[in-house]
This record gives structure tokens, C-alpha cells and sequence, in this order.
């Protein structure tokens, strides 16, 4: 069953505030009543997550609408919502959550769709599908800080140093194979290239390169590991919520990426939607926070893409409720 997170107004949070206790017997109730079995045994763990979980609702966190109305159930005798229903600014369902923009297939061959030219360079790459979907048509250079990290192998995760990257995380097969070829993959490139590969990439048409996407003119090719001049000479950039994972120098990268598009290149650019970090995307509510994400308001982006003289557009797509995609131009 598909729960339904919803996301109050103050106002109407501020009235809500009072149903949501922390107390021993409203806690046990609610987590009675949400069970979606019948409970022969309170499990105080199950008690503990739902207190803080509690806690981030009381700070205007998205509630279960399940939650919400037994909360006030519980205290005003009626768990009718319709007059909190103003109040409703956003709603967005545990399966539209599963989702993960970032990673998904469907999104991502959305984005590449208008992606033109000959000559793309994909900034915050990783082993994303960006690669995969435009080495068909393209000469994709692949650019990622961390290509040259190595993988850690533990024993019980595989991860890349220095990032929050985990590698098939619950796919013990995968992570099988990867342990048995572990000299063929020491390194993040290792890894994206193998990603790429087993998805149908053409690898020739693709050239990683390592580098800090907010100073492109310091870049190495990973092929014979050479310095690589970026000029002016890019048909599309895309950063498929890359933006967001750079964090704050965000600015800088737009800027960069500006840079070396061609005269009438486009920049394609996917943010999450800035209420997202408070819904339980990634399983957590607190994804934004451990990956690092930086949520970037789309009149920010607009403005600074304003102010870089590019002339920007924001699309309509399959995803919108979850993130924004922005086609810019460069005019000059
Ligand atoms: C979630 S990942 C990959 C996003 C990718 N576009 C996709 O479609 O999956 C974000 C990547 O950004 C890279 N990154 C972070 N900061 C960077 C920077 N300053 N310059 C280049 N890459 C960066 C990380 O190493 C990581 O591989």
C-alpha cells in the first residue's frame, strides 16, 4: 500500500502542532493504529523512530495523511481532515518518492532527450545514465571530481573514498563480482566505465576526464592521464542534478559550464524541487543531509543564469513533481 506524505502550511502546522504529542500512550496508540498488522508486542525501537519522526513533523516535515488523521483523531474525537485541507501545499506518495530522479532511468532519458549536437560535456557525471543515453549519438566527456578515488573494498560495503558512493548497495551479486575482479576495479572510473558498459554505452564515444566542475581549466583525460584545454567548443553541457551535489559552489559551475558552450550551445540542467528535502526521499528524511545535497532554489538558478546571459527555459517533463528541468541558451 502507497502512503501519502503531505506538506502543511504554517498556518495550518501551527494548529496541528498540539496533535502531534510525544508522550508514552499517544505514541503507543499512533504506532498501534499505523501498524500495518496486528501488534502482539510493542517493539520500543519501532516506538523510538516514530518519536523522531514526531519530532521532524512538529518542525513542518511532510506527514503521512494516515498519521495525521489519527493524530487528530486521537485528540479532538474526529480524524477528518477536510479542514486542514487549505493548509495542503503539497502531496506526493511513497511510490512517487521510491522515484530517486537521480537514478532513474526514465527521467534521465527524458533529459537527454533534447539534448542536441555532436560534442557534450556531462559535469558531476559518476556512472550516471547521462553517458549511457548519448554515447548513441554523441562524443560525451564525462567529468566527475572523483574519478581517480579509489574503491574501498570492506567487507561488508564497497564504497569510493572520499564520497558518499556506496557500490551495489544490496546486490550481493554484484558486489561478488566486483570482489572477484577487484585488480580489473581499483578506481571510481573503473567502476562508472563497467556501469556504462553492462548498460549498452558506446565506451568509444566516451571520454572520462578528472576535475572540479567549478575550475574546467584544469582538467585531465583519463585516457594517457593529460591535461585537456575546455574551450569554447561544447554543443550542449548537461548536469543532471549534479548542481546539487556540488553544493554551494553551484554558482561557479553555472558559470563554468557557460563558459565553454559554444555560441548558441545549450546548458541542461535537472534540480531537485527545493520542498523535496522535506519529504523521505532516498528512505530518509534526512537525504538532503547525508549526501551532502545542496537544494538550490529555481529563482536562484534563473537568476544567475539571467545574470550569465544565458536565456533560460523551464521545461515541462514526466518528473515535475519532484524536480525541475531548465534548458538555457547561450546568446552570446
Ligand atoms: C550522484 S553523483 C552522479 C550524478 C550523475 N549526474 C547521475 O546522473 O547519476 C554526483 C557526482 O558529483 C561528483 N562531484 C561532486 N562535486 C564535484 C565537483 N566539484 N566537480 C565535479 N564532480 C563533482 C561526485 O563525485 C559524484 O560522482
Amino acid at each position: 500500500m502507497h502512503e501519502l506524505y503531505v506538506l502543511l502550511s504554517d498556518e495550518v502546522m501551527a494548529r496541528v502542532r498540539d496533535y502531534l504529542r510525544d508522550d508514552r500512550e499517544f505514541l503507543e496508540e499512533l504506532y498501534l493504529a499505523l501498524a500495518p498488522e496486528p501488534v502482539l508486542e510493542i517493539d520500543d525501537d519501532a516506538l523510538e523512530l516514530l518519536r523522531d519522526n514526531l519530532a521532524l513533523w512538529r518542525r513542518g516535515y511532510a506527514i503521512p495523511l494516515a498519521a495525521l488523521e489519527e493524530a487528530k483523531r486521537f485528540v479532538t474525537g474526529n480524524a477528518s481532515l477536510r479542514s486542514l485541507q487549505r493548509g495542503f501545499l503539497v502531496m506526493l506518495s511513497s511510490e512517487e518518492l521510491e522515484a530517486e530522479p537521480d537514478a532513474n532511468y526514465a527521467f534521465a532519458r527524458e533529459f537527454c532527450g533534447s539534448v542536441e549536437g555532436e560534442k557534450v560535456l556531462d559535469v558531476a557525471s559518476g556512472f550516471g545514465w547521462v553517458p549511457v543515453l548519448l554515447s548513441e549519438r554523441a562524443h560525451v566527456y564525462a567529468l566527475d571530481s572523483a574519478y581517480k578515488n579509489p574503491i574501498i573494498y570492506e567487507e561488508d560495503r564497497i564504497y569510493i573514498d572520499g564520497t558518499t558512493i556506496e557500490l551495489f548497495p544490496g546486490f550481493p551479486e554484484g558486489q561478488a563480482f566486483i570482489r572477484a575482479n577487484r585488480e580489473k576495479f581499483t578506481c571510481y572510473a573503473d567502476f562508472a566505465r563497467l556501469f556504462w558498459e553492462k548498460h549498452g554505452a558506446n565506451l568509444e564515444n566516451i571520454t572520462l576526464l578528472q576535475g572540479d566542475a567549478s575550475n574546467l581549466s584544469s582538467v585531465r583525460s583519463l585516457d594517457g592521464d593529460s591535461p585537456l584545454t575546455l574551450t569554447e567548443a561544447f554543443d550542449s553541457v548537461t548536469i543532471f542534478f549534479g548542481l546539487n551535489h556540488i553544493g554551494k559552489a553551484w554558482r561557479r559551475v553555472l558559470s563554468e559550464a557557460s563558459r565553454v558552450l559554444r555560441r548558441h550551445g545549450k546548458l541542461h540542467v535537472a534540480i531537485y524541487r527545493e520542498y523535496l528535502a522535506k519529504f523521505p526521499l532516498k528512505g530518509a528524511y534526512n537525504w538532503a543531509e547525508q549526501l551532502g545535497i545542496e537544494i538550490i532554489p529555481l529563482e536562484e538558478l534563473l537568476k544567475e543564469a539571467d545574470a550569465l546571459g544565458l536565456k533560460a527555459k523551464v521545461k515541462r517533463h514526466s518528473g515535475e513533481k519532484l524536480y525541475h528541468m531548465v534548458e538555457m541558451e547561450k546568446r552570446e
